[in-house]
């Protein structure tokens, strides 16, 4: 079941819908995995996408052939190995997230294994789809989010209204954790959260909504810990076999709902997204996730903060210099290949 906001979300997108264009093709790249699959089935239920394209090294086909039995209008089509070009072409949307199967944990690993694998997947949109909205959930999403956006530079197509990292698991998590722990309704929980997408980087801005205003001391730091590092509850709960899939199939769900709406024109959508951010490049740092009106060219504003805790403003110095340090790595990775 998607939750209530989320349905509320997707009927107002089926009334949008009737106005808005059906043209939007979907490619989703890496559509066999643990996130791919979920993800593919709740794409397919999303009005705003009339074909969906399911590529993976292996297996999308099978996916594509299951999902494209359910009784909604879009087209769904899956591609093997070696048609990842026919996969990507023309399509408005591409969402990246591959790994390799054997889930390596420490970023570290997981920046070897994808940073290639993410910048070939990049060159290929840019060479079939070069007006495709980039959405980037492959981790480590701070540094594969400059390496997707030095490949599509290099290629001369760069825009970066149309490049984002997928962040919106922190969101939803951090809806849902100070909903326990305040026993409210987790849509009356909507927290902000700016920074980045691993650790310490994340940093929700809890003083910013009613119910987070009202968590102190020790109820605060873990509600803080628990957010920043929520996946690794699921790693450990699937003991080491994977990580977050449903959650985070749900999560691109939402967040590619809400740019399509955006892109169809729908006024006020505002989200929290990993993009390149002018509120912090005095201090070097190009990316950065914060409040993100999406509008029919993608990026359509950057909002700023707004204001901070004492709390939040040291959360924020730690994650700063751990940000800058994995933006500079994805780009020295695209340099120097
Ligand atoms: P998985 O290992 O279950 O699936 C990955 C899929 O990518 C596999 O089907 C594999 O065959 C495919 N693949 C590998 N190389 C490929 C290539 N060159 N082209 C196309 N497909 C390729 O992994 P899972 O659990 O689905 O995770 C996917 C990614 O999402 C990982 O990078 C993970 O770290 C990331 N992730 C991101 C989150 C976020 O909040 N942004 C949350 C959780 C995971």
């Amino acid at each position: 079941m998607l939750a209530r906001s989320a349905l509320r979300t997707l009927s107002q997108s089926r009334q949008f819908s009737s106005s808005a264009s059906r043209q939007t093709k979907v490619a989703v790249l890496g559509a066999g995995g643990g996130i791919g699959q979920p993800l593919s089935l709740l794409l397919k239920l999303n009005p705003l996408v009339s074909e969906l394209s399911l590529y993976d090294i292996r297996g999308a086909p099978g996916v594509a052939a299951d999902v494209s039995h359910i009784d909604s209008a879009s087209e769904v089509y899956g591609y093997p190995a070696d048609q990842l070009d026919k996969a990507s072409r023309a399509s408005r949307l591409s969402l990246s997230l591959p790994v390799c199967p054997a889930s390596p944990m420490t970023r570290d690993d997981l920046f070897n294994t994808n940073a290639s694998i993410v910048r070939d997947l990049a060159a290929a949109v840019a060479r079939v789809a070069p007006e495709a909205h980039l959405l980037i959930i492959s981790n480590p999403v701070n540094s594969t989010v400059p390496i997707v956006s030095e490949v599509l530079k290099k290629a001369g197509v760069y825009d970066a209204r149309r490049v984002f990292g997928v962040t919106t698991l922190d969101v939803v998590r951090s809806a849902r954790f100070l909903g326990s722990v305040t026993s409210s309704n987790p849509d009356d929980c909507k927290v902000t959260v700016v920074g980045g997408h691993s650790g310490p980087t994340i940093v929700p801005l809890l003083s910013q909504t009613t119910n987070g205003k009202a968590v102190k001391g020790e109820a605060y730091e873990k509600l803080v810990h628990r957010i920043q590092f929520g996946g690794d509850e699921v790693v450990k709960a699937k003991d080491g076999a994977g990580s977050a899939t449903l959650s985070m199939a749900y999560a691109g769900a939402k967040f590619t709902n809400d740019l399509l709406r955006g892109l169809n024109g729908e006024k006020g959508v505002v989200v929290p997204t990993f993009v390149k951010s002018p509120l912090f490049e005095d201090k070097g740092i190009e990316y950065f996730s914060s409040s993100v009106e999406l509008g029919p060219n993608g990026v359509e504003k950057i909002h700023p903060l707004g204001s901070l805790s004492a709390e939040e403003e040291k959360l924020l110095e730690a994650c700063l210099p751990e940000l800058k340090k994995n933006i500079e790595k994805g780009k020295a990775f695209v340099s120097q290949s």
